[in-house]
């Protein structure tokens, strides 16, 4: 029900800010304490605080709900809602001190709450991203619209793809890197401009207030999308991944209407939804 899921996204939003707020603290002394799946896609010890703090308040206001996590297991719940976080999204801007990052916190419902939700198969019921650089709290709730600090967001109108200002973002693995600098070539001539900001959650939130037309990724994890993609879909965003499919890890696309279609068909021509 719309107050079920309002309560849903009261909870998103106070986490958000709570983890946002440590996070901040934490930012003078920040160092990496471990790499994952390159040498350049790195984790700091605020990425592991921020989410122990999220799923401790998770564990005392929703015990029966499950949790998928960047930096820990997926730990199973019963009541088949999945809360979503990704306690530091664009960990290498917080390393930099470059803005912008976020803290994310969706709930979800999957097929089945014993395991670890798909963004290809969830439906996603609550969102909030909140950027603690500078306070901005971006919520979604589904069907209940999308809200930057208590204002309605909306997409820009309707454009073609050669007025479209275009956000992206690059896995860490060098193999890949290497089809998506082919696809952004592609697509430099036929746009308005490109922009790489590093926080896939805030561009998700970019497309929702404006600040971009457009917004296209190859392999996000649920944690990157779960809560930008339902505020950009909320505030009129055409959100979807390539063939037919729902937004996911092999790519997720995220625009206003008329665009959305002309820059889905150019990734699909490209396939650019593979590594070869
Ligand atoms: C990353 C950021 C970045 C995107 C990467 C993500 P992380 O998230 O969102 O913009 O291009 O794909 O992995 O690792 O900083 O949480």
């Amino acid at each position: 029900t719309p107050d079920q899921v309002r309560a849903l996204v009261e909870i998103a939003e106070a986490l958000a800010r709570e983890a946002g707020a440590l996070v901040s603290d934490g930012r003078r002394n920040v160092t990496v304490s471990a790499t994952k799946s390159s040498a350049q896609d790195v984790v700091t010890a605020m990425d592991f605080a921020s989410e122990a703090l999220l799923r401790t308040r998770l564990a005392e206001l929703r015990p029966h709900d499950a949790i998928l996590g960047e930096e820990e297991a997926f730990h199973p719940g019963t009541s088949g809602i999945t809360w979503v976080v990704d306690p530091i999204d664009g960990t290498v801007n917080y390393l930099y001190g470059h803005s912008p990052y976020a803290v994310s916190v969706a709930a979800v419902m999957g097929p089945d709450p014993t395991v670890a939700p798909d963004p290809a198969t969830w439906t996603a019921l609550a969102g909030a991203v909140f950027s603690p650089e500078d306070g901005r709290s971006f919520t979604a709730g589904l069907g209940l619209g999308a809200t930057l600090d208590g204002r309605v967001l909306r997409v820009n109108p309707p454009r073609s793809l050669i007025d479209s200002l275009v956000g992206t973002g690059f896995g860490y693995v060098a193999s890949r890197r290497r089809v998506q600098g082919r696809i952004v070539a592609e697509l430099l001539p036929r746009v308005r401009d490109i922009r790489r900001a590093g926080c896939a959650s805030l561009d998700l939130c970019a497309v929702a207030a404006g600040g971009l037309d457009l917004y296209y990724e190859r392999g996000l994890q649920p944690w990157d999308l779960a809560a930008g993609a339902l505020i950009a879909q909320e505030a009129g965003a055409q959100v979807t991944g390539l063939r037919g499919g729902q937004a996911q890890e092999a790519m997720t696309v995220a625009g206003v209407p008329g665009a959305v279609e002309e820059l889905r068909s150019i990734l699909e021509s490209l396939d650019a939804d593979s590594d070869a």
